[in-house]
Order: C-alpha cells, then sequence, then structure tokens
C-alpha cells in the first residue's frame, strides 16, 4: 500500500488571495479554512497533512500549522527550508516529519530538489537538530545518485524524489527517460536504507505509471487533488485518489 500525503497549500492560496489583510480573529468569515480541508481529508483517506510554511508565507500561515498539530488525526508533514528560524519552529512544532525544501521567492511553487551536496553543512545542522528531538527528517531531493548517495549520508531517515521533472515530460518523448531516472533513484535510495517518498506535480493521470516506481513509501500530492476538489468536493477527490494510487 503506497500511502498518500495530502498537501493542502493551495487551499491557503485561495483564501490568502481575498483575506490576506484580515486578522486571524476574523475567524469563520475566513474562507476556504485548510484545516477543515484537512479533515475531511483524512476522512476519505488522506495517511497524513502536509504544509509548506513558506518564508513568505504565501498561502499557509504559522497559525494553521498550530491548529492543524492540535487537530488532525493522522501526520503532519512540515514542508520548509532550511534555515536556523524554521529548525527553531519545528523543534517547538514537532510534527512528525520535517521536509526541506529550497525556497526561492520568485518561484510559483518548489521548482528543483534541495541541493543536499552543495549545502552539506546547512542541511546536516538541521538534520542533527532534527534526529535529536526525535522528528523525522525527509530531503526533498532530484533524483540524481550524487543526491541521494549525499542524504544518506547526511543521517535523514527520508527522502522525497522530486517527481516534477517527470511530470513536465509526461507528454513528451523525454518521459520515459525521466521516469528511468526516477526508478533508478528508488532503487539507490532503498539500497541505502532511506525511506523512498516522492512527490511534486502527481495529477489523475501520471500517477498509474508513478505508483509502478519501486519501494515507493508515499506520495505527497496537492495541486491536482485541490483542483479535482473545486468539482468534487474534497472528500470525493481524495478517495478517487486513493482508489487509482492502490487499486
Ligand atoms: N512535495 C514537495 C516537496 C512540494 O514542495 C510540493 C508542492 O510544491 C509537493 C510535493 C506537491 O506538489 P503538487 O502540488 O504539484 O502536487
Amino acid at each position: 500500500m503506497i500511502l498518500l500525503g495530502l498537501n493542502i497549500d493551495h487551499c491557503a492560496t485561495v483564501r490568502q488571495a481575498r483575506y490576506r489583510e484580515e486578522p486571524a480573529t476574523t475567524g469563520g468569515a475566513v474562507e476556504p479554512d485548510p484545516v477543515a480541508l484537512a479533515l475531511l481529508g483524512e476522512r476519505a483517506g488522506a495517511d497524513g497533512i502536509t504544509v509548506h510554511l513558506r518564508e513568505d508565507r504565501r498561502h499557509i500561515q504559522e497559525r494553521d500549522v498550530w491548529r492543524l498539530r492540535e487537530s488532525i488525526a493522522t501526520r503532519l508533514n512540515l514542508e520548509m527550508a532550511c534555515t536556523p528560524e524554521m529548525t527553531a519552529f519545528a523543534l517547538k512544532l514537532q510534527p512528525a516529519t520535517v521536509c526541506l525544501v529550497p525556497e526561492n521567492r520568485q518561484e510559483v511553487s518548489t521548482e528543483g530538489g534541495l541541493d543536499v551536496v552543495g549545502n552539506r553543512a546547512r542541511v546536516q545542522a538541521c538534520v542533527d537538530a532534527m534526529n535529536a528531538a526525535g522528528i523525522k527528517t525527509s530531503l526533498f531531493i532530484d533524483p540524481s545518485e550524487a543526491q541521494i548517495e549525499q542524504a544518506a549520508q547526511l543521517g535523514a531517515p527520508l527522502v522525497e524524489l522530486h517527481t516534477g521533472a517527470y511530470a513536465h515530460a509526461y507528454h513528451t518523448p523525454r518521459r520515459a527517460a525521466e521516469f528511468q531516472l526516477l526508478r533508478l533513484g528508488c532503487v539507490r535510495a532503498h539500497e541505502l536504507g532511506l525511506t523512498v517518498n516522492a512527490g511534486h506535480g502527481i495529477n489523475y493521470v501520471n500517477l498509474t505509471e508513478v505508483r509502478t516506481l519501486p519501494h515507493l513509501h508515499e506520495l505527497n500530492i496537492g495541486h491536482s487533488i485541490i483542483s479535482r476538489a473545486l468539482f468534487t468536493g474534497i472528500e470525493e477527490a481524495v478517495r478517487e485518489l486513493k482508489a487509482r494510487l492502490n487499486p
């Protein structure tokens, strides 16, 4: 069984489009509420809830993260930049897992994997702090051998292989080559004792191929589920995704 991490960032994106300036005290008038969405998503079968607390706070806010921490019944996976500020926040929050991602102010969404080779010392400091606190760290990396081997050396228990390049190439001749990179990446990460997750750009169509990757533990999916939920509601969108994930 491959698990589903439901990324709810884009629910907060819709809220912020209208209510960016509203104080938190506006309460129920501030819609849509990502926490309410998370609870419905869990009820429909999501195995965990993922949020990215970005430095620019463009979608998820700190208050959302604390409310999720108090109310969800599954696991909270906090995506964050590898900075001392976010490390301190995660140590206070104590989520089940932290997923370290690169952050670039200009990007619409996360664009590439974290370069754990080029940022070894910074990543090591964060992984060490999380390991000491009993929080599992996942490193969001491109499926390259060098990145995977470095991730294992850093002592993080999990990697999340970046499926964005594959998703982008899905309707092009490069798809097979990108899929092969992911396949080899999964095998190598597993050989090194890492738990293998994957995410970014996965949808109801490319999922049928992605789910055949070896050793997959969990997929983190956001945009396509939130998009479908506009038409079907979140529970149906999650149920349909899960049915295709583990047919
Ligand atoms: N995994 C990571 C590390 C991400 O940063 C994101 C969102 O950018 C996702 C998964 C989910 O991607 P998507 O919204 O394309 O499903």
